[in-house]
């Protein structure tokens, strides 16, 4: 007979094969124990329409190719149309999914007065919207007292003032429903300080502190899920675009990305978190995982060491060294 002892030690095996603790990485506990023992994103996000911001590249991208897999139905917007084309034309490639399922909407998150109608035509298109990821955003590389004004005013508008506002055409369409899901990519900026990143850090706080807010006032509408995702370095574009001192003013050197966490392992936990209901998603490698625990359980401890490491940077950075690889070595010259 089958008894509850035989099934207790048939999950803690399970939960400790090989394969099992390859998912124990990488991720908050709430994330961990739902990518063991939660639904898969297969099942939950199967045609499911699901509109994706930033979807031309990195961490975007990598989202429509997997939530094109689990046979979800996409709306794919960012301001380059013809990156969002290439980006449909290989989720057809990789999926199932036909030619109508997938729509091309692009959109610039700073004409704000535009967003009415996008939000409106995604969903004449598919009749509704079941899960909005604002990805769509950039980073900042840039000491304070360097930095104008007006690259700060860029990244408020950017990151938080246009995610703010598509949130605010998409949100009654699901109210009205009853249902969906508005995820929104913060970073580990979002919770803890980042140097050379002041103003791309106000903005994923300010987005934290939002959508923090916003979930508790629609505790009326249980199946409405806000979810904040925070993730640590991981391979895509956005060392490239960030904000520099001034607005049009290039990164001098991107970095490497080979330290950082593969574009695919982030957006496969963003998606089990997003099948598991996950609220807030820390996702990142060690050590910078420790550090999301250590900023709430020691903050002390972890602005004494943040301190010592971002000093490191920052030095790195004024001698025009590769700051993005180097938050745990002294850079060398290339
Ligand atoms: N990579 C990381 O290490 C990391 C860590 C934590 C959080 N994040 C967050 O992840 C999100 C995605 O970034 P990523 O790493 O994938 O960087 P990325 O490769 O640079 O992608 C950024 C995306 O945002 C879009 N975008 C930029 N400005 C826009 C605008 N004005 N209107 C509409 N779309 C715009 C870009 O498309 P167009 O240029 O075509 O408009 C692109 O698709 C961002 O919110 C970022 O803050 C990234």
């Amino acid at each position: 007979m089958y008894t509850l002892a035989d099934f207790r030690v048939n999950w803690w095996a399970g939960a400790f094969s090989g394969q099992a603790r390859g998912k124990l990485k990488h991720a908050d506990l709430t994330l961990l124990w739902s990518s063991v023992t939660g639904h898969s994103p297969e099942t939950k996000l199967r045609r499911l329409v699901v509109w994706v911001t930033g979807a031309s590249s990195g961490i975007g991208e990598e989202l429509a190719y997997q939530l094109a897999k689990c046979g979800s139905r996409l709306v794919l917007s960012a301001r380059r149309e013809d990156e969002l084309n290439r980006v449909k034309r290989c989720c057809l490639e990789r999926s199932n999914l036909k030619e109508e399922d997938i729509l091309v909407l692009p959109l610039d998150l700073l004409q704000r007065t535009s967003h009415a109608d996008k939000a409106k035509a995604a969903v004449q298109y598919f009749g509704h919207i079941d899960v909005l990821i604002n990805n769509g955003g950039r980073s900042q590389r840039s000491l304070f007292e360097e930095t104008s004004l007006d690259v700060y005013q860029a990244l408020m508008e950017l990151n938080v003032l246009g995610t703010i506002s598509i949130t605010k055409h998409v949100l009654p369409y699901m109210t009205q429903r009853g249902s969906g899901s508005i995820v929104t990519v913060s970073s580990i900026a979002g919770l803890v300080g980042a140097p050379l990143s002041t103003g791309y850090a106000a903005s994923k706080h300010a987005l934290q502190g939002f959508f923090n807010s916003l979930r508790i006032e629609l505790t009326e509408y249980p199946n409405i899920l806000i979810s904040t995702v925070c993730p640590g370095p991981v391979q895509s574009q956005i060392v490239h675009n960030a904000f520099t001192e001034e607005l049009n003013k290039p990164v001098n050197a991107p970095g490497l990305q080979e330290h950082k966490m593969a574009t695919s392992r982030c957006v496969r936990l963003m998606l089990v978190g997003i099948a598991n209901g996950v609220k807030e998603m820390w996702i990142a490698k060690q050590p910078f995982l420790f550090v999301y625990y250590a900023w709430q359980y020691v903050p002390t401890f972890a602005l004494f060491l943040t301190s010592k490491l971002g000093r490191r940077r920052v030095e790195n950075f004024r001698t025009g060294l590769d700051a993005d690889a180097t938050y745990f070595t002294k850079a060398k010259r290339s």
